[in-house]
């Protein structure tokens, strides 16, 4: 897969920070790739995507972007990323289509003209695409003000987009919104991904956003703890998946485990079979002895970050 973001050995130190806020990270990630990078608060996650999007400095380290260095070639790499920040950054008393185009002529992508009739074909053409796919078509030319939460950043999603950027920034995009909001997001996020090609860069604290990612990447105190792909990172973290199975007859079922020698601890009120590499199917096809009971364990990413942190706050308390 062709690389699109390299960073080498990336450090930012703050001039007020004690420790640097971000200490050493490196990764690439590929094009078209869903990557999801997570950590706690604090962590270095909107300062790394700060320092990938041109709008912070970095202290030491390479950072290139779509091929192009962050410092050097700045301007080129403004124009190839899209940015959703933390911290919504909307004019309230503008329309919808108002603040795009403010941003468009901001960027340089179209020269501003005091109204939309005046605006370039390709300029309507766009946000008329877009405004169709995130479904705020009709409230293009109404004030910002009376928005919801989720139809703000539906339209910064919007505005990001339009200048058809190769790699979207995606800093927290649903912090605040309900569930039906975050879901219906998410819903265009996946249509954009398809129809555009692009590269989603996202941080979040909604774990189960992440679970669809390609791969994930979990920082702490401004280090990569943990980068692979979802499942590699629960196996890494959590250990073998398991399921919890009991019988009427114990024995019978407990000889049945032995005799296909089966990876098994006996609890108070059941058997944990651990079935890494294998489906529990495979395993519970093969038992004749009739089960009371059977639980497959689903592992989470968000069991696999919360251990991450517990082990990370350990050893920080070791020091
Ligand atoms: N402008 C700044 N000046 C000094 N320190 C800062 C500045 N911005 C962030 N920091 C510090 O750098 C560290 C990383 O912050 P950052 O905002 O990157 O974390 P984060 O992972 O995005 O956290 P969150 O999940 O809360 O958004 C923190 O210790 C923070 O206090
Ligand atoms: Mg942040």
């Amino acid at each position: 897969m062709e690389t699109i973001i390299r960073v080498e050995n990336l450090r930012k130190q703050y001039k007020s920070g004690k420790r640097p806020a971000v200490d050493g990270v490196s990764f690439e990630v590929g094009k078209g790739e869903f990557f999801a990078f997570l950590g706690p608060n604090g962590a270095g996650k909107t300062t790394t995507i700060s320092i990938l999007t041109t709008t912070l400095s970095k202290t030491e380290g390479t950072v290139t972007i779509a091929g192009y260095d962050v410092e050097k070639e700045a301007a080129n790499v403004r124009r190839n990323v899209g940015i959703i920040f933390q911290n919504p950054s909307l004019d309230l008393d503008l329309t919808a289509e108002e603040n795009i185009r403010l941003h468009v002529s901001i960027y340089g992508v179209y020269a501003y003209r005091p109204f939309y009739g005046m605006m370039p074909r390709e300029y309507k053409r766009r946000i008329e695409e877009l405004a169709e796919i995130v479904g705020i078509h009709e409230n293009l030319f109404k004030k910002v003000k009376g928005f919801s939460g989720g139809m703000k950043r539906k339209l910064e999603i919007m505005r990001s987009l339009m200048h058809k950027p190769q790699i979207l920034f995606l800093d927290e995009p649903t912090q605040g919104l309900d569930a039906s909001a975050r879901q219906s997001l998410w819903a265009y996020l996946q249509k954009i991904r398809k129809e555009e090609n692009i590269t989603i860069f996202l941080t979040t604290h909604y774990l189960e956003e992440a679970e669809e990612a390609d791969r994930v990447c979990m920082i702490t105190h401004g280090k990569v703890a943990v980068l692979g792909t979802p499942d590699e990172i629960k196996h890494k973290l959590l250990g073998d998946k398991s399921m919890r199975i009991d019988a009427g007859d114990r024995d019978a079922l407990r000889e049945e485990l032995n005799g296909m020698q089966a990876s098994y601890t006996e609890e108070e009120a059941c058997f944990k079979v651990r079935f890494q590499g294998q489906t529990p199917q495979s395993i519970v096809s093969r038992l004749k002895t009739p089960l009371t009971r059977m639980e497959v364990h689903q592992q989470t990413l968000e069991e696999a970050y919360l251990s991450l942190v517990q082990q990370s706050q350990n050893e920080r308390g070791a020091i």
